[in-house]
């Protein structure tokens, strides 16, 4: 007998299904591009338990007839196109007619759903793909699809659904980036009963952005408008202010479809060089026009991915786009004198509209080329920084100590003659022990000379202070000791992705113990306490990466395991050291060595990397044949 077996119609649908339905993520992406498909302008999504048990897609578009419902959840049926030339122009988010049948195969489907000239509407029903009724149902115009239990007939799959925070999480990140394409569109998230997202669907970009990232973020972008050889690019970027550690703030947008594209990556990246720090990600928010026969969106199941008939074009376009963007903006003088920023946002709350109407008429000047945020509830790292006095340097207003600290430990040390803010080393581990060195001097602003016995250190400014931070939180963490933070009496805001602050709240515990208290809200984390020995702006940038990287190492939130936390906080810890090539107060340098004399092992970082190299007293004297 032959070995060969011809799948079953079921089984085929199955693996069918998997390849365009594996989370809840993509079962949310699908039906909101149907929406968008049906001409919606309102959409409400609504999940529970990461989707998992409950998703609901609710949409005001034209509706579908009681005929075409039975139809809409086969395989290969679609009303979007209709021959295979079709495929050379399409306009429409979906093509495949495949959606809703794959949907279908792997879960429990109701969709109720009326046109406008029906006197009713109509209910669908259908299990594991197989339609279990129809039926007559009173509803507004428009379409509601049910899905309840997904994967429940697919435990292979099923087994590989993460926590349902995480599920949420990607849910979000889905919904934002359509918010984001589409700002016409009103667009709704509620998770377990509460709004995650609330946008106004008034065709507005900035309103779109100042829903999904908050105001602070929208407030550091500039606009972007241009392109080149009929490639439009339009939208924003952030300013270099605002920048990020990871690229999970470059948003694309091709003709309306969120992809993930290398080549308006890379252009952006490129742009951008000379702008922002090489180890920093720039944000963006473009979206760009194409004739839709130079793109190729029946690439992936997912249509995550596009092809371009020409990449060039699209590279050029998005970088001399970015680039003008970006030049417009730093060549503004070094005084300008212009109205209050308040005055030109569409996006201001009327409540504040209304309280700064006075303030449009006035002009402000402002010194620096970045335009002043109106007063905030909260402020961010970055201006707190500027207002911030170490620790050390005198009883600070903004800063209040809550545990008793060994009267020795506060008395300041040589940081504390410093007149300006500083990246203040943490508390010495054990400094009394430290053996005998000296520092004799820095070279290149980046290596610090150390003589100790025979021998002299070369160190690396920015792997030791990384080493050193790493060290000092890893042991709090360790030690579970929340005494080691600093409250802050006014509390500063981290812009956060919705999948960012969903990780952070997942390892809220650890994060904890390293040091920070935090309060998430809308788009941001509220910072109330951090690590000891930290500035906020280097607290900030911290916190921010380890969100990031916390969620990277596994793929999701619920595995941070020691590990991987530990693993997580040395590469933000390295975010948050002093950086070589730049020079920092005098004391600062002698108080770095002194922590970092006091470590067992001073010459490499846990990972390997060099922090100081040694030259011994004998292998000079033999390079100057003084043996
Ligand atoms: N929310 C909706 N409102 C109106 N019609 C809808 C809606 N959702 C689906 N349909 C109809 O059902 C058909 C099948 O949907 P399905 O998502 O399976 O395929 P598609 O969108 O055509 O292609 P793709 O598989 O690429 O998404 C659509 O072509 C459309 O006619
Ligand atoms: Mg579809």
């Amino acid at each position: 007998m032959g070995k060969i077996n011809v799948l079953s119609f079921a089984v085929a649908n199955l693996i069918a299904a998997g390849e365009v339905v594996d989370r809840p993520a993509s079962v949310i992406k699908e039906l909101m591009e149907n929406a968008i498909d049906a001409g919606a302008d309102r959409i409400t999504v609504e999940i529970q338990h990461g989707g998992i048990t409950l998703m609901r897609v609710a949409d005001n578009g034209c509706g579908m007839t009681k005929e075409d419902l039975p139809v809409a959840i086969k395989r290969h049926a679609t009303s979007k196109i209709k021959e295979a030339a079709d495929l050379d122009g399409i306009t429409t988010l979906g093509f495949r007619g495949e959606a809703l049948a794959a949907i279908a195969a792997v879960s429990d489907l109701r969709i109720i759903t009326r046109t406008a000239d029906a006197p009713f509407g109509s209910l669908l029903t259908a299990k594991a793909g197989e339609v279990v009724g129809i039926a007559e149902q009173g509803c507004p115009v428009g379409t509601t699809v049910i899905v309840e239990n997904l994967f429940a007939n697919v435990p292979a799959r099923r087994k590989f659904l993460k926590k349902d925070v995480s599920e949420a999480i990607a849910v979000g990140t889905y919904v934002e980036k359509i918010a984001l394409s589409r700002p016409d569109i009103a667009i709704r998230l509620i998770t377990d009963g509460t709004m995650r997202l609330d946008t106004a669907g008034d065709g507005d970009l900035k309103s779109a952005m100042y829903a999904v990232f908050g105001r602070d973020f929208v407030t550091r972008t500039v606009p972007v408008s241009g392109g080149a050889e009929n490639v439009r690019v339009e939208g924003f970027i952030g300013r270099s202010d605002n920048v990020r550690p990871k690229r999970n703030y470059e948003n694309f947008f091709i003709n309306g479809r969120f992809v993930n594209s290398r080549t308006a990556a890379a252009a952006l990246e490129q742009a951008f060089t000379s702008f922002i720090p090489p180890e920093k990600f720039p944000c963006c928010v473009l979206n760009l026009t194409i004739n839709p026969a130079a793109v190729d969106v029946n690439v992936h199941p997912a249509k995550l991915e596009v092809k371009f008939s020409d990449e060039r074009p699209v590279f050029e376009a998005v970088f001399s786009a970015v680039r003008t963007a970006l030049e417009a903006n730093t060549t503004r003088p070094e005084i300008a004198v212009k109205p209050t920023p308040t005055a030109d946002r569409a996006f201001v709350p009327v409540e504040e509209g209304r309280r700064t109407s006075l303030a449009r008429d006035q002009l402000t000047i402002s010194t620096a080329p970045a335009e002043k945020r109106p007063a905030f509830e909260h402020i961010s790292a970055a201006d707190y920084a500027k207002n911030y006095v170490p620790r050390a340097a005198a009883p600070n207003p903004y800063l209040e100590k809550q545990r008793a600290h060994a009267p020795s430990e506060r008395a300041p040390g040589p940081a504390a003659e410093q007149k300006e803010p500083a990246p203040q080393p943490a508390p010495a581990v054990t400094a009394e022990e430290a053996p005998a060195w000296r520092l004799v001097g820095e070279v290149f602003l980046t290596y610090l000379l150390v003589e100790r016995g025979d021998t002299l250190l070369l160190i690396d400014k920015h792997a030791a202070h990384e080493r050193v931070l790493f060290e000092e939180l890893n042991a709090r963490r360790k030690a579970r000791g929340r005494e080691a933070t600093q409250i802050l009496l006014l509390p500063f805001d981290v812009p956060l992705s919705g999948e960012d602050r969903e990780t952070l709240e997942a390892n809220r515990e650890e994060v904890e113990a390293v040091g920070f208290a935090f309060r998430l809200s809308a788009h941001a984390a509220s910072v109330s306490e951090i690590p000891e020995g930290l500035e906020p702006a280097a607290a900030g940038e911290l916190l921010a990466s380890l969100a990031v990287t916390l969620r990277e190492g596994t793929g999701t939130a619920a595995h941070a395991d020691d590990l991987h936390f530990e693993k997580a906080l040395y590469q933000s810890a390295c975010k948050a050291a002093i950086k070589g090539g730049r020079e920092y107060p005098p004391g600062y340098n002698e108080e770095l060595c002194k922590k970092l004399m006091a470590l067992p092992d001073v010459t490499v970082c846990p990972h390997g990397r060099p922090v100081a190299m040694e030259l011994t007293r004998a292998a000079l004297d033999r390079q100057f044949k003084r043996t």
